[in-house]
């Protein structure tokens, strides 16, 4: 068992909550859940699923808090360490990407320092807009953690017209339809999101406490400070972490058992674990990606929540498919600017261009294009992209709507209001949602 703890602890993505032999795991919760909700989750692997013996050392210069025979800590630790990630974060190297290193790298940080560590690199780029940044970093670092203070006691303090002026770089007004409502709720921490599976929604509400529902019926949101990965339901496989407005792209898409899906983009397979609950394991899923590490990534995920009607293939992206088969769906979850996660990733605001947005969304019509003959006749074509610019959402559509006749716009109802007429297109936006921004066009072949 000792061994393998030491095998989480140094799993990618887990060197924030490194922890010491004997140290009660609810110590390091609160730590672990901050950098959750600001990153993409890196679920750890199920006691199964071993690493090689060369990933599981535990640092050498790990040191319990508490021992009186340390000299005493430097009380603005976190400071300097935040202040180091901050200063070496740049479009190559993204803030959760350091973060998460240097956490791992920097051996004996407290729980209470790692959490201060990782809200201030993230108020600092929630706030950056706002600060002086005449003065030393440490200092904006400092006034951007009073104004998260600020704003989490006292939103109202802060008028909507500041908010428009300082919250984004000028260039998103040109793409976006920005409004005062969207930068509250993405000047706040995000929400952590489960999926649960059907029909357990409300026993998991009831044993993990700190949980609400939404229209949603298989999300909950998770306000509590455990450490989730660690939970035997999240080994059972009863959830996933999940935000809300990707659940709502599997519900548009609505696979059904026994059909054929190409989740042509999956990533790490946070779509592909959906459409599989959804088919309850009857069915093929083709799940393909051009980062191989993320395909690697999707397989150990899917073990650990048994989903096995799925094959994994590399796509590069072109006209060369990575089968013949013709799908009874496809969903392309497109890689796209990535607007609609500003809230869990500050710091891309200030790293995303104009010159970004574009490039994408001529990315985005070429993948719909390279897919769209995989629909069989009859078939549903979903796209959706995390992003709420024009040129990659409504644009897109258009743009592919133009080119091939042969699909017919498909009207869905909204996951979040159902009661409306359903629709072909949806714009989810944060403040209505909870989630996540995302965009989801659907079709059908016709011809
Ligand atoms: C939005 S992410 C997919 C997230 C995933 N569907 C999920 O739910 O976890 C977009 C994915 O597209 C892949 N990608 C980027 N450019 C691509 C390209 N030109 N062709 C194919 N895939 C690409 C990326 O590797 C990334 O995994």
């Amino acid at each position: 068992m000792k061994e393998l703890r030491r095998a989480f602890a140094t799993m990618p993505g887990a060197g924030a909550f490194l922890r010491p032999e004997g140290r009660a795991d609810s110590a390091l919760a609160p730590v672990r859940l901050r950098v959750l909700r600001n990153v993409v989750p890196e679920p750890r692997l199920s006691p199964r699923y071993r690493l090689p013996r060369h990933r599981r050392a535990v640092p050498a210069d790990w040191r319990e808090d508490e021992d009186p025979s340390l000299p005493p800590r430097d009380p603005t630790r976190w400071l300097k360490l935040a202040t180091a990630i901050v200063g070496q974060s740049s479009r190559e190297r993204p803030a959760d990407a350091v973060l998460r290193q240097q956490l791992r790298n920097a051996g004996g940080l407290s729980n209470e320092e790692a959490a201060q560590v990782s809200q201030a690199v993230f108020g600092y780029f929630r706030w950056r807009g706002w600060l002086d940044d005449s003065l030393k970093l440490e200092s904006q670092i400092r006034s951007a953690l009073e104004l998260t203070a600020e704003f989490a006691m006292n939103p109202q303090s802060f008028r909507d017209a500041d908010l428009l002026a300082r919250t984004l770089p000028a260039w998103v007004n040109d793409c976006v339809p920005v409004s005062a409502a969207w930068l509250r709720v993405i000047q706040a921490e995000p929400t952590l999101w489960l999926r649960v599976k059907p029909g357990r929604a409300k026993a998991l509400a009831q044993v993990l406490g700190h949980t609400r529902t939404c229209p949603l019926p298989v999300a909950l949101a998770y306000a509590g400070e455990e450490d989730l990965f660690r939970r035997p339901e999240f080994h059972a496989g009863d959830f996933e972490i999940q935000d809300v407005a990707s659940q709502a792209v599997g519900m548009v898409c609505g696979a059904k058992p026994g059909e054929t899906w190409w989740d042509a983009c999956a990533g790490e397979g946070g779509k592909t674990l959906h459409l599989s609950a959804q088919m309850q394991g009857k069915g093929m899923i083709w799940a393909s990606d051009r980062a191989e590490w993320r395909l690697k990534k999707l397989k150990l995920r899917t073990a650990r929540a048994q989903c096995f009607n799925y094959r994994a293939a590399h796509w590069d992206g072109g006209a060369k498919l990575p089968t013949k088969t013709r799908f009874d769906g496809v969903l392309l979850d497109a890689p796209c600017s990535g607007l609609g996660t500003w809230q869990r990733n500050p710091h891309a605001r200030w790293t995303t261009t104009p010159d970004d947005v574009r490039e994408l969304a001529v990315v985005q019509t070429q993948l719909l294009h390279h897919v769209a003959p995989s629909v069989k006749p009859g078939g549903k074509l979903v796209y959706s992209a995390c992003t709420l610019t024009r040129a990659e959402t409504e644009e897109v559509a258009a743009a592919f709507q133009a080119a091939h006749p042969e699909f017919t716009p498909l009207p869905v109802a909204d996951p979040f209001q159902t009661h409306k007429p359903p629709q072909p297109q949806h714009c989810l936006w944060p403040q209505e949602t909870g989630g996540n921004g995302m965009f989801i066009a659907g079709w059908k072949r016709t011809g």
